[in-house]
């Protein structure tokens, strides 16, 4: 496995990777690993000849600088695992490497026809913008056949597809493939997320509230046909009522337009709670 930090040797791998006619997948991360991290790879291992992962902590999708200053970092470790799992290229550039000046202190501009305006956009304005500015600079670069993106971030994954078929249309990303992957979670439920290192075991457990009320929700519409209202107040209400823990918005959207929707066909229910200092989240299809 080779750890490439400028985006020169990068390009030369992908022409490399290109001329021998091997297929790409790439796989985006922020560093600080778990399984489900783990389980995206392994897929990009096994769907593609060449597996790139990109480690890149990106300062431009951090509105909280206390966030970006905290944000876990261990890119040994990180290469250990990915070296265990079979990725042949990690990218593991500097902020410099990756930005101009200007292009760090700017935010990227983007028509996300309303899909950022919602939830994650609107609780961390910018966040998105910088999102879509870090994964288009990488599909650039790396121009891969297939990209691998976990649901829990179901409203990034859901405006990386609509940047994929508004750029297609004009040709820049070829015939790139988004593939979803289902959320990994410990035993217990907990969704697994980097920012759990954050947690203290005692933490830990309270965190668990989150899922289970998730997972009781889904139950609970189905035996009593309750409104889409009453289960999202009740999800809430649930959640607040742990110790510990403080929900910042419990929504039942659309999967696709990610709108408030009052019917449960084809619908997902996004949360972000604080579980002491930690912003964590989750979600589930009904
Ligand atoms: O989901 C993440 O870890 C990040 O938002 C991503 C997609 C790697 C872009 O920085």
């Amino acid at each position: 496995m080779q750890i490439l930090t400028t985006k020169q040797a990068l390009q030369q791998a992908v022409e490399n990777c290109k001329k021998a006619n091997r297929t790409i997948g790439l796989v985006p991360t922020m560093g600080a690993l778990h399984e489900g991290h783990a389980s995206l790879v392994r897929r990009a291992v096994k769907e593609n000849d060449v597996c790139f992962v990109s480690v890149f902590v990106n300062p431009t999708q951090f509105n909280n600088k206390e966030d970006l200053a905290k944000y876990p970092r261990n890119i040994e470790r990180d290469a250990e695992l990915l070296k265990s799992i079979g990725a042949q290229y990690v990218f593991a550039p500097t902020p410099e490497e990756m930005y101009s000046e200007e292009e760090m202190n700017t935010t990227f501009s983007f028509d996300f026809n309303g899909l950022d305006a919602v939830m994650e956009g609107k609780m961390r304005p910018g966040h998105f913008n910088g999102v879509v500015q870090v994964v288009s600079r990488l599909f650039y670069l790396v121009q891969p056949d297939r990209a691998y993106f976990g649901e829990k971030d179901f409203q990034q994954l859901a405006i990386i597809h609509h940047m994929v078929e508004r750029s297609s249309m004009a040709g820049t990303f070829g015939k790139l493939q988004i593939v979803d992957c289902p959320i990994v979670r410990e035993n217990s439920g907990l969704a697994l997320s980097s920012r759990n290192e954050r947690l203290s075991e005692e933490e830990k457990k309270t965190a668990l509230g989150i899922s289970k009320t998730l997972f009781a929700s889904l139950e609970w519409a189905k035996e009593t046909g309750a409104t889409v209202q009453a289960v999202q107040q009740r999800v809430i209400d649930t959640i607040n009522s742990i110790d510990g823990l403080e929900v910042e918005y419990y929504e039942i959207v659309d999967q696709s337009s990610l709108l408030p929707t009052d019917t449960f066909n084809h619908a997902i229910g996004c949360v972000t709670v604080y579980c002491g200092p930690v912003r964590l989240i989750d979600n589930i299809k009904y």
